[in-house]
């Protein structure tokens, strides 16, 4: 049996622990030959990739990014490399050439309608989903948001620190895309007084309001955003427009216009934080890399077993399997009855309304 790994989309801290889980538990448990395909799906189309050995994913477990690489423009289907051209003939002919019996992509919901269409034109695929931003459909975590949540946490409480030396009304902004989890769980964690989520659209006057309650007491706020919130009525704030992607704009810069709309209406000064990809780089937690383990593990026990066509998930704690069609291109959004949001309200957290 030969199997080949990629990681497609941007990277997230567990990528590493999930490659060195596939691979030894091939090796070692099914005696496979396993090759890792460079920079996700561009590998296939630039014909990349190298031999993958217990030696090469030995002292990866730690260790942020991808070894393999990864790109999140590189749809074999819709190729920015060639003008939008299909190139799904070619890539299918190098796994051919390869000699790949299956192939194991590591990704987000781009990466996963991507492997379902690939698994259309007769390739067995096992999916396994990353993202910081926790958005895929149904897994209950995807490994990378905890290390990320743990990085945003980490700078709320250095933020607050300095905020209330300054009496500052202090905003930070988190990645996450049109899913509010990074925001909501590290805005706990961190001990934010306002979270603001894509699901919940804000409204500015409350917010300045909750803060200049607070300029007499305790003299400061901290305001955590999402990349993704809006205010009532309002738009995404958008900083670019991407062409040839399979998300057509790239989120940011909220923080700022909320400072905006803030700064005239309060006596303190009101600053903005993005955390940006900071929240992305560096190495997993043990939570985050147990749960790439364990993701890793059952894949390669899926692929050794024969079944195809889905990705690995998280439900009730347990790894099981969900066909890739029913994740491809998906968003996994906070329900608007989430107990976290429950939580937030009885501890006092404004959501911004
Ligand atoms: O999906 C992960 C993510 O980090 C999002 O939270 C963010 O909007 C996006 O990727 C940023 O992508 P890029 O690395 O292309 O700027």
């Amino acid at each position: 049996m030969h199997i080949g790994v990629l990681t497609g989309g941007g990277d997230c801290p567990g990528l590493n622990a999930v490659i060195r889980a596939v691979t030894a538990s091939l090796i070692n448990d099914a005696g496979a030959r396993v090759t890792g395909i460079e920079r996700g799906f561009l590998g296939l189309i630039e014909r990349k990739s190298r031999p993958l050995d217990l030696a090469s994913v030995a002292g990866i477990v730690n260790l942020g990014g991808t070894i393999l690489g990864t790109h999140n423009r590189a749809d074999p289907f819709h190729y920015f490399g060639a003008g939008g051209a299909d190139m799904s003939s070619q890539v299918i002919a190098y796994i051919r050439e390869l000699g790949i019996d299956a192939l194991v992509a590591i990704g987000g919901d781009g990466t996963m309608a991507i492997a379902h269409r690939i698994a259309s034109l007769g390739v067995p695929v096992v999916g396994v989903p990353k993202t910081i931003d926790n958005d895929l459909m149904h897994t209950e975590r995807s490994f990378g948001f905890d290390s990320a949540v743990a990085v945003v946490a980490e700078a709320i409480g250095r933020l607050e620190t300095t905020a209330s030396s300054h009496g500052r009304v202090m905003i930070v902004e988190t990645m996450g895309r049109y899913a509010g989890w990074i925001a909501l769980e590290a805005g706990l964690a961190g001990g934010a007084d306002v979270i603001l989520i894509p699901e919940i659209p804000y409204d500015v006057e409350a917010i300045a309001a909750l803060c200049r309650k607070r300029e007499t007491a305790p003299g400061y706020t901290i305001i955590c955003v999402a990349e993704g919130a809006r205010p009532a009525g309002g738009q995404l704030t958008v900083a670019a427009l991407l062409a040839d992607s399979p998300d057509p704009v790239r989120l940011g810069g909220v923080g700022h216009v909320l400072r905006e709309k803030l700064q005239p209406q309060l006596t303190s000064e009101v600053r903005t934080t993005l955390l940006g990809h900071v929240q992305r780089g560096g190495s997993p937690t043990a939570f985050d890399r147990v749960l790439a383990t364990r993701f890793g593990h059952y894949a390669a026990q899926r692929v050794a077993r024969g079944e195809f066509g889905g990705m690995v998930a998280l439900q009730a704690a347990q790894c099981t399997s969900v066909p890739l069609e029913m994740v491809a291109g998906k968003t996994r959004t906070v329900p608007l009855d989430h107990p976290l949001l429950d939580a937030a309200r009885a501890l006092g957290v404004s959501l911004g309304h």
